[in-house]
């Protein structure tokens, strides 16, 4: 089984440069699923029904979101439907949407689950337990488990890949926007990347636009974060899964920037 995961796409340049590219990717990978972190596409924080609809039309097979998935009030109804937007599993009961999604297609099973830290992130259920408390109803379903860990430390998310080893096929860490160099497999069959990186400007901080991130470290007050304009890069990695055994074989990290 082939998987294409798009690193956190930021705004209207990393929709642009996802729509741009994806015909291309899907020739160069053939991924059986798409799986893209959305929780930034709405001018970098947040997601609307629209912008998710705009994702599934280019063949995004599931959208996984991380702390900004409510930015955006319009996207509650559509998260109480049975949509492919996934919020984070360790949420509260409460919240609006799902953790997780099992797919079918090309006579492969996929489940897809969605977490979020709890280092420098606003507090929530422990992701751990969390994952515990579903996988092996999961696992009656599908073999293959995709987790998309959103967290801000490195230590979490290889705490949290190291521990589900060989239970899960991958952990893909998003939210710091930038791609790490650690891909690998560990030893028991878990693919592993502390962050998938972004898809959005090239040119900015972490997304976006430098004068006013660096205008509020320089002040410490508050500041109004628009994306950077310029260039995009897109941010992925591809996956390979044996379907038998539910472990990975392959992981590499995909790391574009457009031309000028
Ligand atoms: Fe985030």
């Amino acid at each position: 089984m082939k998987i294409l995961f798009i690193g956190d796409i930021y705004g209207k340049t990393g929709r642009v440069i996802l729509k741009n590219s994806i015909t291309k990717l899907k020739d160069e990978y053939s991924p059986d699923y798409i799986i893209a972190n959305g929780e930034n596409v709405d001018r970098g924080k947040g997601i609307t029904p629209t912008l998710l609809q705009e994702l599934l039309i280019i063949g995004v097979d599931v959208v996984t979101s991380g702390n900004h998935i409510y930015a955006k009030k319009e996207i509650l109804p559509a998260m109480e439907e049975d949509i492919k937007l996934l919020r984070p599993l360790n949420y509260p009961k409460a919240c609006p949407g799902k953790g997780y999604i099992i797919l079918n297609k090309n006579n492969t099973s996929l489940c897809i689950i969605n977490v979020t830290g709890r280092v420098y992130m606003e507090p929530c259920d422990d992701p751990f337990l969390s994952v515990e408390s579903i996988i092996d109803e999961v696992k009656k379903e599908a073999k293959n488990i995709l987790i998309d860990f959103h967290g801000e430390a490195t230590s979490e998310k290889a705490a949290f890949a190291w521990y589900f080893d060989g239970r899960v096929s991958a952990v893909i860490g998003t939210h710091t926007h930038v791609q790490t160099a650690d891909d690998r497999i560990l030893p028991f069959g878990t693919a592993f990347i502390t962050d998938a990186g972004m898809t959005g400007p090239y040119e900015g901080i972490i997304g976006a636009s430098r004068e006013a991130v660096i205008d509020k470290f320089l002040t410490g007050m508050p500041s109004y974060f628009t994306c950077q304009e310029g260039k995009g890069q897109l941010n992925a990695v591809f996956l390979e899964l044996c379907e038998q055994t539910g472990k990975a074989i392959h992981i590499e990290r995909i790391n574009k920037v457009e031309k000028d």
